[in-house]
């Protein structure tokens, strides 16, 4: 088949929050730094970036989180270290994170919200569609999710949502999404009429919730640039603010993507996220599991 649409070659990764959730830690170590097992979280996100095929990850940051740059570039001393130890298998993990190529750092000095943090990265980008990847969201698959919205983005050349159901007292946490008639019953892939977000549970449009993955046409830009334009006094630009407008010209499509999700902007996720990483790990599976299970019989 040939290619209709244009290549998913870029992508934007934002991460300037402050991470209030995780205080006191995040009053030094970026969230994004904090490890599920052995590997920041940022580095599973930018790993499913580049397994997808990607070329360019733009990583949008405060000046505050410098740090999580430094996670990207060569420790030469620490190379050469093992180089001279003959840990060949470490060196090659090591060398894995050296990712300066594919990774550009963009700063956002203002915290005016997601859709403002999406406009920063955009700027570098010439009229292509683009994806884009919350750090909060930790999907773990078999097809990288980025790559299953670009599979989904090669059929309709269309923005689109990466969604999945949540439960019902989780409605007002999300962008929740307004599907079009009744096109998404036994379907994962439809279009939307709109989205909501954070809508309160009881007017909540669907059971939907936007997770964290998107693809748009460039063309969403200008309508981010017209609404941070009349963006009232201490309001933040959410991306769905965008939607009625920008679904004048263009269609937006969900996609119901497989995995499991985490949501690393919670405690409770990062906690779970951890332990099914742990479960699934070949060195320490089986012991996790033994004490776990241990653990629940003894509490009953
Ligand atoms: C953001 C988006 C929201 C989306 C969520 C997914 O909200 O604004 O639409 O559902 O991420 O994690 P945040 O969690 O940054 O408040």
């Amino acid at each position: 088949m040939s290619n209709k649409f244009p290549q998913i070659k870029k992508l934007i990764i934002p991460a300037a929050g402050w991470g209030t959730r995780f205080l006191p830690m995040t009053k030094i170590i970026p969230k994004e730094l904090v490890p599920i097992l052995n590997r920041p979280s940022i580095d599973l996100l930018v790993d499913e970036a580049i397994d997808s095929g990607i070329e360019e990850i733009i990583l949008v940051i405060s000046t505050r989180k410098q740090e999580i740059m430094k996670y990207f570039e060569p420790n030469i001393l620490l190379e050469n270290e093992l180089k001279s130890k003959q840990k060949h298998e470490l060196l090659k993990k090591i060398r894995k994170t050296n990712r300066e190529a594919v990774i550009r750092v963009v700063y956002q000095y203002e915290q005016l919200g997601l859709g403002h943090a999406i406009l920063v990265g955009a700027k570098f980008f010439n009229d292509e569609p683009f994806a884009v990847i919350l750090g909060d969201d930790l999907i773990q698959s078999d097809v990288p999710v980025t790559k299953q919205l670009m599979n989904m983005y090669a059929k309709c050349g269309s923005s689109i949502l990466g969604v999945q159901e949540v439960e019902e007292n989780d409605l007002n946490k999300y962008g929740i999404i307004i599907p079009k008639l009744d096109e998404e019953k036994n379907n994962n892939f439809f279009e939307i009429k709109g989205a909501v977000e954070k809508p309160e549970i009881k007017n909540a449009p669907s059971n939907k919730a936007v997770l964290g993955r998107y693809i748009f046409n460039y063309s969403i830009v200008k309508h981010l640039e017209k609404k941070l334009k009349n963006l009232e006094e201490d309001k933040e630009l959410d991306i769905v603010d965008t939607f009625a407008d920008y679904m004048k010209e263009e269609k937006i499509f969900a996609y119901e993507f497989e995995g499991i999700r985490f949501d690393l902007g919670s405690i409770k996720g990062f906690a779970l996220a951890t332990i099914h990483y742990a479960l699934k790990n070949e060195e320490i599976g089986g012991d996790i599991k033994s004490h776990i299970l241990k653990l629940a019989k003894a509490m009953g």
